[in-house]
């Protein structure tokens, strides 16, 4: 399956991915063919790709971060639980909803314990705070998996993550989704959502501690040089340490009222560059090894002018996937696959994503707020 933008999108296309309205419910099936009335329609729910059936990539299988009822279950529940935090409603009974997902998405995480994720995200634009919490609660778990958690901890983690930016409720939205830059002014009123979040959840007891340090603390930065605390180091909570680079990873590549998403792989790479001064190295390591720079599917260009793409991702080898050669010297060619692990194929490698015609904007303001 290949990625297409909704303005690329055309008649007579087949779904590879399953289309949701906002409510969750599944308006349009994996295998339909699109119609050209749906066009507009899929536009107007937010979203910013769908995923396309290929025939290049039929045998092709993807790993997901999870699958796609649990992820819209995660969804609703989040956004059920910042309502009730918005209303001032005690979370006491939905403390074990919130438990019951996360527990279901452990299970799924555990099960691919020895796999890489590729991250091939359709986020709705207008819902972006809920699927970005689910997201980032996701890759918290799987890189706390990878660094040994037991699975009170990675609750603790997940639930952190899941409500990081609850905080965001009280900023307003025309701020949250400018479309220009953020005045000083602006920016420092941001700033005040991981503390406010803090504030709002720092009485509810069913809530563990560690969890509300996630929420203060997923701003701090390794050097310092983070808020609201400018701790550094050690004394930044572990938990906050991974969510601290799985929330850049995912708003990064997201797509923003004031810039597109990069790439993965561009993502990665400032992810690797903070690794040591922005982010904690350790956790960074651990994060390589679980995601995918290269998503199955990406369109890809060899550093001897090849191109391909993506089929297999292997853990630990983020940068070094399975591609399938489309074409050489620009003429399309019979497709052969290379496995860019076996040391013959050593020298070769990724230099760029065909794909990634998104601006690089806007990064220092992700990076510090
Ligand atoms: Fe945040």
């Amino acid at each position: 399956m290949r990625r297409v933008h909704v303005e690329d999108i055309e008649n007579g296309m087949v779904l590879a991915r399953p289309v949701y309205s906002s409510n969750g419910t599944r308006l349009l099936q994996e295998g339909a063919t699109l119609k050209e009335k749906y066009i507009p329609k899929i536009k107007e729910l937010g979203y910013n790709a769908v995923y396309i059936q290929d025939e290049l990539l039929e045998d092709v299988e993807v790993n997901d971060l999870i699958n796609e009822e649990l992820k819209r279950e995660a969804v609703e529940e989040i956004k059920d639980t910042f309502k009730k935090v918005d209303n001032k409603v005690s979370l006491e009974n939905q403390v074990d909803d919130i438990k019951s997902v996360l527990n279901k998405i452990m299970e799924d995480v555990l099960d691919r314990k020895n796999s890489i994720v590729d991250i091939i995200d359709m986020k709705m634009y207008n819902e972006y705070l809920f699927h970005h919490s689910v997201n980032v609660a996701i890759l918290s778990m799987i890189v706390g998996m990878s660094m040994g958690f037991n699975s009170y901890d990675l609750y603790k983690l997940g639930l952190g993550a899941l409500l990081h930016d609850v905080g965001k409720l009280e900023i307003s939205n025309d701020i949250l989704n400018k479309e220009g830059k953020l005045t000083e002014e602006e920016y420092e009123q941001v700033k005040t959502h991981s503390q406010q979040g803090y504030e709002k959840l720092k009485d509810q007891e069913q809530i563990p501690s560690t969890a509300k340090i996630v929420i203060l603390q997923h701003h701090e930065r390794y050097n310092g040089e983070g808020y609201p605390n400018g701790k550094a180091g050690e004394d930044i909570h572990v938990f906050s340490r991974i969510v601290s680079v799985v929330d850049v990873f995912d708003a990064l590549i997201s797509d923003r009222p004031y810039r597109k998403g990069v790439v993965p792989s561009e993502a990665m790479e400032y992810i690797l560059g903070g690794a040591g001064s922005l982010f904690d190295k350790r956790v960074v390591g651990h994060f390589f090894k679980k995601v995918a720079a290269f998503p199955v599917g990406s369109e890809v260009v060899l550093n001897d002018g090849r191109q391909g793409l993506v089929i297999e991702n292997f853990e630990s080898y983020s940068l070094r996937p399975r591609v399938r050669i489309i074409k050489e010297k620009g003429q399309d060619i019979q497709p052969y696959d290379i496995d860019l692990r076996e040391t013959k194929y050593n020298k070769v490698t990724i230099v760029k994503v065909a794909e990634g015609e998104a601006e690089q904007s806007n990064f220092s303001q992700e990076a510090t707020g």
